[in-house]
């Protein structure tokens, strides 16, 4: 059906005319007609049909789906059963509430049957039917959950992900400024389990003052030469099985623009350094009583009522614990929150009696 619905737009566009649909009863098919002259040259300079068989040529679209089905997207074998249909999940959560949520602004209510991503979920119509035009519902800068009155900018296509892949909560200090205390009130407390594009933005997280200094916001380089389709949707590297529709980010990709040879993503030992510092942040949040847990049934906050420094530590632990990325997605940035985080806690430390 939908195959058929892009032969006839070729059709259409070839012929260079288009119809009036016509409603009467349908005779037997005529015979084939016979070919049309070579359209004329797009914007681009290449012919039209050529243009779009690139990214419509069925061995294009049969690997595009090859590579998705390796994507936890495409089983949403987390996100969808739990909160793919509730209404205030739905958004990020399933396909019906990300296309509610891209054509109307908002999630309308419960969805009684909540699926996982599609090829549909990201791509809807084009719009100029450039090359450049990947039919993506939502590419434009997101106005971020944590503080709607400015503009997070993840850089053209990668700003689809931004949509979902973001904080839900501002941190302590913002969300209640100039507090000594903050309470914890649920062990789920944080920014939410993907806050990948504040990270590669660089805003979002508590900035506690330190010998560290943050860098400006959206400055980056790994934003403004990769952001998360530069390096998650890489040209597909079928040897190791990453990049392109896989998201699977691209060891090849950090391979290229660093010139280097690496065999995982522990470039320079900043991987290492991030996990060491992840703990050890994690081990004074322990000792200052804000976190539980250990490394079997896993670590959560405490209920309570703490310092807001203490607070705004634990917002920053938990969010690059669960950004997953171990500093890959904006080293200095990272760097400074969790070094100025170390210090802030040592202090805090000291004070116990
Ligand atoms: C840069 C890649 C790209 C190019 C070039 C491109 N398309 Fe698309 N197009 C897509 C994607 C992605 C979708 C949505 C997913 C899908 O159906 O493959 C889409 C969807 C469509 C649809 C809706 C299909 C459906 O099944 O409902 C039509 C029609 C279409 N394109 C026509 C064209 C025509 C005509 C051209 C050339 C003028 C063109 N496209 C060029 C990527 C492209
Ligand atoms: C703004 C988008 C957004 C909203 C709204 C949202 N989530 Fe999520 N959630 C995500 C993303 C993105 C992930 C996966 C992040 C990752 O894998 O790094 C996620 C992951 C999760 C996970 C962890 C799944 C796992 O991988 O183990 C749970 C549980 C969850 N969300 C529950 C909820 C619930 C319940 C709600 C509604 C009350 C909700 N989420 C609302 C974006 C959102
Ligand atoms: C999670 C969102 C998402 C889903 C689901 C998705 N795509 Fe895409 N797709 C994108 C983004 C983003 C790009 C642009 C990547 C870039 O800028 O390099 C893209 C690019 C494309 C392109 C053009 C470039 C290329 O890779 O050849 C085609 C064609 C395409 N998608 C088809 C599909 C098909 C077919 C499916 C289903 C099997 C699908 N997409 C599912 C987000 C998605
Ligand atoms: C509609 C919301 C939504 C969009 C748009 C979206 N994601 Fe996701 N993504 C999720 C959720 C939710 C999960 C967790 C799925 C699960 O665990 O079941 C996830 C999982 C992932 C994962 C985990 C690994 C895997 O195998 O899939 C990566 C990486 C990822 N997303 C990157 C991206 C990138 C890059 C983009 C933009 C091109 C993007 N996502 C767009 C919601 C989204
Ligand atoms: C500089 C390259 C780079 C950029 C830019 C980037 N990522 Fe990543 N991402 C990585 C690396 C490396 C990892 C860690 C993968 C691992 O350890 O297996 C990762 C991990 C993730 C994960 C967790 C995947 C998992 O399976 O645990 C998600 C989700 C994700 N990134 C989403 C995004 C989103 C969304 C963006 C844009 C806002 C983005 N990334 C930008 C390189 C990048
Ligand atoms: C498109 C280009 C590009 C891609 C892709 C890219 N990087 Fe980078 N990366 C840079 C640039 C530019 C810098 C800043 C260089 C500097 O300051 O020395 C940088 C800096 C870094 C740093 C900080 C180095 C330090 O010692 O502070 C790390 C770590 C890093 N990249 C890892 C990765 C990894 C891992 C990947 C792949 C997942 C990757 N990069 C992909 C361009 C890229």
């Amino acid at each position: 059906m939908k195959r058929k619905q892009f032969r006839i737009w070729l059709l259409l566009l070839s012929v260079g005319a288009i119809f009036a649909a016509c409603e009467g009863p349908q005779g037997p098919a005529g015979l084939n007609g016979t070919d049309g002259t070579n359209g004329i040259d797009g914007v681009d300079g290449a012919d039209g049909n050529a243009t779009c068989m690139s990214c419509h040529a069925g061995d294009t679209r049969e690997n595009i789906q090859a590579q998705f089905s390796m994507s936890v997207h495409s089983s949403g074998i987390n996100a969808v059963d739990y909160a793919g249909g509730r209404a205030s999940c739905a958004r990020c959560h399933s396909h019906q509430g990300f296309v509610q949520y891209a054509n109307n602004g908002e999630v309308l209510g419960d969805i009684t049957n909540p699926t996982a991503w599609e090829c549909a979920t990201c791509h809807g119509l084009h719009k100029t039917m450039e090359a450049v035009d990947y039919a993506l519902r939502l590419d434009d800068p997101v106005k971020p959950i944590f503080n709607p009155e400015i503009t997070m900018d993840l850089k053209g296509h990668s700003n689809l992900c931004a949509n979902c892949h973001q904080s839900r909560r501002a941190e302590p200090n913002t969300t209640n400024p100039g507090e000594e205390t903050f309470a914890i009130t649920s062990s789920h407390y944080g920014p939410h389990h993907g806050a990948q594009a504040n990270v590669v933005a660089g805003m979002g997280f508590a900035e506690i003052a330190g010998s560290v200094a943050y860098p400006t916001a959206g400055e980056s380089k790994h934003l403004n030469q990769a952001s998360c389709v530069g390096c998650h949707m890489a040209p597909f590297d079928s040897e190791e099985g990453e990049g392109g529709h896989s998201w699977k980010p691209s060891l090849l990709a950090c391979n290229t623009c660093h010139d280097a040879e690496l065999t995982d993503f522990n470039y320079g030992g900043v991987r290492t350094d991030v996990m060491a510092k992840l703990e050890e942040l994690r081990d004074q949040l322990i000792t200052l009583g804000v976190v539980a847990g250990n490394d079997t049934d896993g670590y959560h906050p405490v209920v309570g009522t703490y310092p807001m420094k203490q607070a705004q530590a634990f917002f920053n632990w938990v969010g690059l614990e669960e950004d997953r990325s171990f500093g890959a997605h904006n080293p200095k940035y990272v760097k400074a929150l969790l070094q100025n985080s170390i210090e802030a806690m040592a202090a805090e430390i000291d004070k116990l009696p």
